[in-house]
């Protein structure tokens, strides 16, 4: 079937009940998002579809035709990091790194809804992703600080 990925249609062979991470990771080399848990438990796996985050470990990709699926890489590149890749490594929010692919692909969808959040509602949107380094406090500042980025540039965080 085919999907539509960072902007790009792509044509994918797996059964159509696989969830998309494995489809992402196996098939389109698109190892940012990352196995956790596999029951919608940690975050590790969280990608976009349209305008929400979800658990790419949970989702099949039949019911994807036609959806829109961002993932990190649809955020920047090494040489153009998008506004909250570049807010993560300013504030260095990554220890093990593990988690924090999940951590921007949930930020980005409530970053698009609420450009200008609150602690609070950061504090609850980003609820479902865990980090078991413990960095949350530098998660939290980076998210503050892309967002004061996309906000003077609104296009940045259009990317793909
Ligand atoms: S791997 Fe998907 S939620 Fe943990
Ligand atoms: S940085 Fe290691 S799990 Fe979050």
């Amino acid at each position: 079937m085919k999907l539509n990925v960072n902007g790009r249609d792509v044509e994918v062979q797996s059964d159509p009940e696989t969830p998309l991470l494995y489809v992402l990771r196996d098939e389109l080399q698109l190892n940012g998002a990352k196995f956790g848990c596999g029951l919608g438990q940690c975050g590790a796996c969280t990608v976009m579809v349209g305008s929400d985050a979800v658990f790419s470990c949970l989702v099949p990709i039949s019911v994807l035709a036609g959806r829109r699926i961002r993932t990190v890489e649809g955020l920047g590149t090494e040489q153009a990091p998008g506004p909250l890749q570049t807010a993560f490594i300013e504030e260095q929010a990554a220890q093990c790194g593990y988690c924090i692919a999940g951590m921007m692909m949930r930020a980005q969808a409530l970053l698009e809804r609420n450009p200008a959040p609150s602690d609070a509602d950061i504090r609850q949107a980003m609820n479902p992703n865990l980090c078991r380094c413990g960095t949350h406090m530098r998660i939290l500042r980076a998210i503050r600080r892309a967002a004061t980025a996309m906000q003077s540039s609104p296009r940045n965080g259009a990317q793909t």
